[in-house]
């Protein structure tokens, strides 16, 4: 009776909490657990150990409402450290609960602990979460999402929302995979991409088709797909046979409708998008499909994935006719890319944040490759030789990833020394014909500008300043588009260009009206992005391509921004159950 009787309290509470959420009222607390642990699954005929959450595969997604405070404690099973990061997630004076491995916080050992507690509050639409440390975000990864106050959206409520993450199949151990990484041997792949965990019947194992991800529809109805790459390696191409999409939102904010047929989808970003059941019902493919950049450039396999649309009411077998396939552009086609992240803008609306009109300071961020040379030599053979290690770079600096202290709390306790300087450069040191083809090998262009070095270089900010960045792809040794994010903020992306970015002409092409904002923006391969935000948040905020590969390699930096004026400018002390470096005994990953 007595247990009864709390369970029902128990339960009115909940439901009271909820309506009242709902009801525009009271913001919620948001609690989860999150254990993560070793896992088998058998793919492709071979069982693999992965890591995973509370034995799910993509992990259990956060449902919110805007204003909702998020609690998630971590219990960390696996025999090595880990954090977790809510990707995109504002963060406001809440920087010690960000998860980014050593920049934010000591890794949870084996065995470990550790509670993140955060308000989300300006934001809505899909935003995602991960392991940020080595490549286990390959699948400790999940859907994040935050409602609208009231369930109010611009545009007429979904039938059904269904998070559609797009993501790889690796058979290889991950913390395998990460330590070859680091000793600069990038010869690994995944087998096959994934749509929500599942490879797809084009994989097949001596036969037998893999499982395909199905999203059962019924016509008539709007469904929101929200669309996250949680790849470590590539840009994926999203398509739906007999459909259009109408994009909605990105990277937690709305965007002006748009209509398109085709998805593009960086690792990192996060599209919303409606799809109306408008189609004959029966059977239809989606596809996920990898682009990279055509060769000379470096080739790996091309990655898909095949899913399947199935509406209500239609026969098992399609009725004996073909499912059809949607055509995909050729995975070496960069350009449609290019156009899909070109023509978003932001949505409209009165609350909307401000587009900075002044700018107090100016970077420009040449993003490529370039080598040491390996062991202690000071010389070496350049031009994809074996006596280099290729590693990447912001103009001409290899971040090195701290690997036994938090940077953010040495910079709080004022101990910085032999940890990081803050002296990267605002400019390339030598500027050059960034998007000059030649520079990818064989050279011997490439072989002058290629020679870079590691450290830990960062860069820090006043409060409130007005940052204007030019990310800048190049083509040394490699022409791939950059996916940049930054933790903590969003920027408005004022515009994106081929080519070299020319400071005199490009600036009068900027969209001061209506442009998107976003935590990543997708630089384009051999182009640039102009962005600007407004230092208002106090911490230490990674920056950094969302390629694994490019920021193992060193395509990193930190930006320290200043406390302001006041205790509402500032960032609080380590929340209580904050756990310092060292504090739990380990601090290796
Ligand atoms: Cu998706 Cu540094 O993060």
């Amino acid at each position: 009776m007595e247990k009864l009787s709390m369970a029902a309290t128990m339960f009115c509470a909940v439901v009271l909490a909820a309506l009242a959420a709902a009801a525009g009222g009271e913001a919620a607390v948001v609690e989860h657990t999150f254990v993560v642990h070793e896992m088998n699954q058998t793919h492709l005929c071979n069982t693999t150990k992965i890591y995973v959450v509370n034995g799910q595969l993509p992990g259990p997604t956060i449902d919110i409402t805007d204003g909702d405070t998020v609690v998630v404690h971590v219990i960390n099973r696996l025999p090595h450290g880990l954090t977790i990061h809510w990707h995109g997630i504002r963060q406001m004076r809440s920087c010690w609960s960000d998860g980014a491995g050593f920049v934010t916080e000591c890794p949870i050992p084996p065995g470990g602990e550790h509670v993140y507690r955060f308000n989300v509050t300006g934001q809505v639409g899909t935003l995602w979460w991960h392991a940020h440390v080595t490549c286990l975000r390959a699948t400790v990864a999940g859907a994040f999402i935050i409602r609208p106050k009231g369930g109010r959206y611009p545009f007429p409520t979904p039938a059904k929302d269904v998070p559609i993450i797009i993501g790889e199949w690796w058979e290889l151990d991950l913390v395998e995979l990460d330590r070859r990484m680091h000793d600069g041997n990038f010869d690994d792949n995944p087998l096959s991409a994934t749509i929500n965990g599942k490879l797809g019947d084009l994989s097949n194992c001596s036969g037998k088709p893999e499982e395909s991800f199905v999203l059962d529809v019924v016509r008539g109805k709007t469904y929101l797909l929200r669309i996250v790459n949680t790849a470590l390696f590539s840009e994926y191409y999203f398509k739906v046979a007999g459909h259009t999409f109408t994009v909605v939102g990105a990277d937690g904010y709305y965007l002006t409708p748009y209509k398109t047929d085709m998805v593009t989808v960086a690792p990192g970003e996060a599209i919303d998008v409606l799809m109306a059941a408008d189609a004959p019902p029966a059977h239809y493919h989606m596809v996920a499909l990898a682009n990279q950049p055509p060769e000379p450039d470096p080739q790996i396999p091309g990655f898909v994935s095949r899913g399947l649309v199935r509406y209500a009411g239609s026969s098992h077998n399609n009725n004996g006719l073909p499912v059809p396939t949607p055509l995909m552009p050729s995975q070496h086609n960069t350009m449609p890319s290019y156009y899909f992240h070109s023509n978003l803008t932001g949505l409209a609306h009165p609350d909307r944040h401000r587009v900075p009109m002044h700018v107090d300071e100016r970077l420009f961020f040449a993003l490529g490759l370039g080598s040491i040379c390996r062991g202690t030599n000071k010389t070496c053979e350049r031009g994809r030789s074996p006596e280099t290690i290729v590693v990447a770079t912001m103009n001409n600096v290899s971040f090195r990833h701290p690997t036994n202290a938090s940077l953010l709390e040495r910079y709080y306790d004022g101990q910085t020394s032999g940890l990081y300087t803050e002296d990267l450069p605002d400019h390339p040191p030598h500027p050059y014909n960034y998007t000059d083809r030649s520079l990818i090998p064989p050279g011997p262009l490439e072989k002058a500008l290629e020679p870079t070095f590691k450290a830990t270089k960062l860069r820090r900010f006043r409060y409130n300043t007005s940052v204007e960045i030019i990310f800048q792809s190049t083509a040394l040794l490699q022409s791939d588009s950059n996916p940049m994010h930054l933790h903590g903020y969003d920027f408005f992306v004022l515009a994106t260009g081929l080519g070299n970015y020319n400071p005199k002409t490009d600036p009068k092409k900027f969209n001061y009206h209506n442009p998107q904002l976003r935590n990543t923006v997708q630089v384009p391969r051999t182009g640039w992005a102009a962005v600007r935000f407004v230092t208002d948040n106090p911490g230490m905020w990674y920056l950094h391509c969302h390629f694994e590969f490019h920021i193992i390699m060193g395509m990193a930096t930190a930006f320290i921004v200043e406390n302001g004026p006041t205790p509402e400018t500032s960032l609080p002390p380590p929340p209580p159950e904050f756990k310092r470096c060292g504090a739990n005994g380990l601090t290796q990953p």
